[in-house]
């Protein structure tokens, strides 16, 4: 049938779905903003909890909203017994993407403001799920890498509690820092995939947990967040600095895609990639290990100067490029580096959340039909 054929944008590259007040992301020259705050700055004299604040209220908090809204989160800091319950359960080879997103199903089904569509509910769902996301996956890992589980710690940060949890140990100061920022770097993003998830989910007028739900799944792909786990796998499979050249070479030549590198909006280096490669470089330095570091500058080197030799000039590392290495070296485990990820953006899907339904509309594009001739006469089951 003529007519049906319409001009598309695939991968809706380009496309304006919405007006946001939440984060800016200037792709042609490496920038991005939270509320109007560049990241650099909020990385290095903000907390995690500080910055979360400002994307939900989309203020800066003073010094007693910041300390009643940790004390919001902290209070949370706890799983029910019947949740810890069903996480002993869990296969203990599942992703802990998986066991998030299970989790987070199962929280709602207990939430007891589950059907309270109010803002002051929505708002304390979402303290909720913030606090409770990192104890779900640290648990899990506790149950299959340990004989004991280590109970949270009500005296340390969001950041250092996670590290506690995940290691046993109280982080050093530094430690500590450096997940900060890190989290910090991950909370939010334009209408990045998972983001545009949630925000495609939250237009229906789903709950609150759906929509994060929805969002983790996608986040879990390896062109978005999973791209940080790849990225350590890829590294792995370099023994030495002296191997780099002939392995990214290899990559090019078999058009194999560098894991870690390229982005949509991003035609330079990612601003977060910059920080996190100081960070990896800072932990280096007083850690035995190097988290591939070495490797990972060789890399990056190498790729930068052969991809430009193609005429590839666009492509950069970006945000999970170094994030693994950093994870690495604090010394998490390898498929954490996305849910790490995940905890941090959540803080992102939620404020995207709550600006989706000021205003909403429910996204429902369309498709471009291409199959078989439209009205085409139907063959009975007994003559195909
Ligand atoms: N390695 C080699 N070539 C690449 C890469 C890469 N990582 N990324 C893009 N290209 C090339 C691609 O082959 C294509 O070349 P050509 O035009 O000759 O076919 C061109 O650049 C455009 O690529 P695209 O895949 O159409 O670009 P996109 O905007 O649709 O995809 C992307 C963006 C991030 C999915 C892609 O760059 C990619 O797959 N990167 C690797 C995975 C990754 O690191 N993902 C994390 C993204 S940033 C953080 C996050 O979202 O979680």
């Amino acid at each position: 049938m003529a007519g049906l054929r319409e001009n598309y944008f695939p991968g809706l590259e380009g496309v304006m779905v919405n007006e946001s007040a939440l984060s800016f992301v200037n792709g042609a020259e490496g920038k991005l903003f939270y509320c109007g705050y560049g990241i650099e700055e909020l990385a290095s004299n903000c907390s995690f909890e500080e910055v979360a604040y400002l994307l939900i209220y989309r203020e800066l908090p003073t010094a007693s909203e910041l300390e009643a809204f940790k004390a919001k989160l902290v209070a949370e800091r706890y799983l029910d017994p019947h949740l810890k319950a069903i996480i002993v359960l869990t296969p203990k080879q599942g992703h802990p993407m998986a066991v998030l997103q299970a989790m987070l199903a199962q929280l709602a089904m207990h939430d007891p403001e589950i059907a309270d569509r109010s803002i002051e509910a929505r708002r304390r769902k979402a303290i909720r799920i913030i606090a409770k996301m990192p104890l779900i996956v640290t648990y899990f890992d506790n149950l299959r890498h340990r004989d004991r589980t280590v109970v949270r710690r009500d005296d340390l940060s969001h950041a250092a509690n996670i590290l506690y949890m995940l290691t046993g140990k109280v982080p050093s100061p530094e430690e500590e820092r450096i997940f900060d920022v890190a989290l910090t770097l991950h909370m939010d993003h334009g209408c990045n995939n998972s983001t545009f998830t949630a925000r495609v989910v939250a237009s229906t007028e789903a709950d609150i947990f759906a929509s994060v739900i929805a969002a983790v799944g996608s986040l879990s792909g390896p062109l978005h967040g999973g791209a940080n786990e790849r990225v350590i796998e890829m590294l792995a499979k370099i023994d030495s600095i002296d191997e780099v050249e002939a392995f990214v070479v290899n990559l090019l030549e078999t058009k194999t895609k560098i894991m870690g590198f390229g982005h949509r909006v991003y035609k330079t280096m990612d601003p977060r990639a910059v920080i996190l490669q100081e960070l990896a470089d800072a932990l280096a330095k007083t850690k035995q290990s190097d988290g591939d570091l070495g490797i990972a500058m060789k890399f990056m080197e190498v790729a930068r100067h052969k991809l430009d030799a193609l005429g590839k000039r666009d492509i950069w590392p970006n945000v999970d490029f170094f994030s693994g290495v950093v994870y690495k070296t604090l010394g998490l485990p390898q498929d954490f580096f996305t849910p790490v990820f995940a905890i941090s953006r959540v803080v992102g899907w939620i404020a995207h959340y709550m600006e989706q339904m000021e205003g909403n509309r429910i996204y429902r594009p369309r498709l471009n039909y291409i199959g078989r001739e439209l009205g085409s006469p139907f063959v009975p089951i007994e003559k195909r």
